[in-house]
């Protein structure tokens, strides 16, 4: 007995202290794990195009159950264009600032092979994660750039933090899907018109030769130069999809023209094995989806399966695609450890139509405008974060918050400080997810229409209205079908015609205008004193810009022939992904890849 007691009490001491250290360590571990990052970004989907957001017919029920699972952003702004906004979403600040933003009519990247795009000297979240240990990924649409300043100083997702590229250099194009392309989206008769330039140009110069004013020689030099023009042109507009359409695994080119092919389920694959292969250590995947921009396309699974055309179709299987990598993160146990986040990078392309006039844009809820345009509707879009260390489930926030917030929210979850040799223009979305705070951090948002500043969101920090003052507003017509868009450009344009001006300018409520169609009355002095506040918020914002080259400059738009990434022999360029023999190409189930998927996403 008395032999026995001490060694009870050693044998308890030991299963103590081995129990508190494993509890320890399995704390510290917890403590240590730096968070895993998913960003999930849809192309030209509108806030009223997704379920939790309102829209009864179209199914999203991956995208639906992060917003149960996590908080409903339901003021989240962005630039309202491709190029800009994700400028804004990788640097977290206005794309002005990195030179993203264009004073004439091409305001995105237009070639693979143009000098356009971020500059190398920005530092994209990705490069921050890179600086903390993170594996990055970019897979699906960049529209960034891809051609190279000088060496080392290239646009290209390898050279902007991402360890791991698979997509799109450039975006989904009309071209991609081989019939149509577009210049005839923009001009209906392109080839008719070229033809009959070409008569014309012809017959003056005929008729110049028979007023003697040339000689022969001169004239069949005329004529020969005009169809060599004219046909260099037509050639142009059909190579688009061989210079554009291109699928890409970091510096190699594996497709082109790209092929829609399981394109969802090999990028999803990819998605897969990428956080496969990371689970361990943390990641960051940037999961940039080609959905709904057109061309629309849809794997067979999901053709003529939705209720809302071609344009539903794309949008489900995005859905599906998204449902994958939620089921992924599942499996893995890495749900409490992972922040999501999902959003669009424009409100819907409401002007956009099919060859049939069928309808190929999103929809934008309650909102007025679309796409290109800085009326609600191109602006807001439906943005989820869904991070169950923080946010609590079924949360909806409808403060104010922008896309570039995500950089310095992210900064802040990694622990790694911003660059303090710029202005960044993101604040830090953590209080307001953890409840901390309850206001939006900002006071005032600049809204920008390519490079023009066409009004401001003023935030006050009382009461709980959101105003927006606006200069400058697109002009919007209205179609047969008593929609108002721009249906006379087709793309919305921000200046001259375009536009109308006002001043004083307006000032509407929007958090109950949501369609921008009352404005204040400008003589009420609480109306006077917001445009006041406004505008002198607008001369500080302009004394924080610096100079810098811009990107989308006419002659940086056009493509430079050596730098065309091509496989095979230029201009011949052509080569197709060996889908076959590749496991990451093959249809993937999703019962049979994770048999628990769909539990898990009803249940929690
Ligand atoms: C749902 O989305 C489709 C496709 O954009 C749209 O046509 C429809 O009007 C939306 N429905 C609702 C109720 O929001
Ligand atoms: C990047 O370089 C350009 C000039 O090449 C300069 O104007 C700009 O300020 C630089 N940006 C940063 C963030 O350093």
């Amino acid at each position: 007995m008395s032999f026995q007691a001490p060694y009870a009490i050693m044998h308890f001491l030991v299963i103590l202290t081995t129990h508190l250290i494993l509890v320890a360590t399995l704390e510290a571990d917890i403590a240590k794990r730096k968070p895993n990052i998913v960003i999930l970004l849809a192309d030209d989907i509108g806030y009223g195009d997704v379920g939790c957001f309102g829209n009864t017919s179209l199914n999203t029920p991956h995208i639906d159950s992060l917003a149960r699972d996590g908080a409903k952003l339901t003021h989240h702004l962005v630039t309202p264009l491709c190029s800009p906004s994700r400028a804004g979403l990788l640097t977290g600040r206005y794309p002005i600032r990195s030179g993203m933003v264009a004073y004439s009519i091409i305001r995105v990247v237009s070639f693979v092979s143009a000098k356009a795009g971020l500059p190398a000297n920005e530092t994209t979240i990705a490069e921050l994660a890179q600086s903390m240990s993170y594996n990055t990924a970019l897979i699906g649409k960049w529209h960034l750039g891809h051609a190279c300043e000088s060496e080392g100083n290239c646009s290209h997702p390898n050279g902007q933090g991402f360890n791991y590229f698979y997509g799109l250099p450039l975006t989904n194009l009309k071209d991609c899907g081989g019939k149509t392309n577009v210049f005839i989206a923009w001009d209906y008769h392109i080839y008719r018109d070229l033809f009959l330039m070409a008569l014309l140009l012809s017959i003056s110069i005929i008729a110049l030769y028979r007023h003697v004013y040339i000689d022969k020689c001169s004239l069949i030099v005329c004529l020969a130069f005009t169809w060599v023009l004219i046909g260099s042109a037509y050639y142009f507009i059909n190579s688009i999809q061989i210079m554009n359409c291109i699928l890409m695994e970091n510096q190699k080119v594996l497709e082109q023209p790209l092929t829609y092919d399981n394109l969802t389920q090999r990028l999803t694959n990819r998605a897969i094995s990428f956080m496969e292969r990371h689970q361990k250590d943390p990641f960051l995947l940037f999961m940039s989806y080609p959905q709904a921009h057109t061309e629309l396309f849809a794997s067979e699974r999901f053709q003529n399966q939705s209720k809302h055309g071609r344009y539903g179709d794309a949008v489900e299987e995005m859905d599906w695609s998204i449902g994958e990598v939620l089921a992924t993160i599942d499996r893995l146990g890495l749900r409490d450890d992972t922040f999501v986040y999902f959003t669009s990078d424009n409100g819907g392309f409401m002007e956009e139509r099919g060859d049939d006039g069928e309808r190929q844009g999103g929809y934008n809820g309650p909102f007025k405008g679309g796409k290109a345009n800085t009326w609600e509707g191109g602006m807001r879009v439906p943005t989820i974060i869904r991070y169950p260390r923080v946010v609590r489930s079924n949360r909806i926030i409808p403060e104010p918050t922008h896309v570039f917030d995500v950089y310095p929210t992210i900064a802040s979850l990694l622990e790694v400080p911003v660059p303090s040799d710029r202005v960044i223009d993101g604040k830090d979305l953590l209080p307001l997810l953890n409840e901390k705070n309850k206001t939006s951090p900002h006071d005032f948002m600049f809204h920008y229409c390519g490079g023009y500043l066409h009004g401001v969101r003023y935030i006050p920090k009382t009461g709980d209205k959101v105003y927006k003052v606006m200069m400058t507003t697109t002009k919007l017509n209205v179609n047969e079908l008593g929609e108002r868009g721009c249906w006379k450009t087709y793309v919305c344009q921000c200046y001259g015609s375009s536009v109308d001006h006002h001043n004083p300018p307006l000032v509407f409520d929007i958090t109950t205008d949501l369609t921008e169609d009352n404005p204040l009355n400008p003589n009420d002095p609480e109306v006077q004193e917001i445009i006041k506040k406004s505008l002198a918020a607008i001369d500080e914002h302009r004394k924080t810009l610096t100079p810098v080259p811009n990107q989308f400059h006419p002659l940086r738009l056009i493509p430079i022939p050596w730098q065309q990434p091509c496989c095979g022999t230029f201009p011949f360029c052509s080569c197709k992904e060996d889908s076959n023999n590749n496991p990451e190409n093959q249809i993937i189930d999703s019962l049979q890849r994770t048999p628990i998927s769909e539990e898990i996403g009803t249940n929690s």
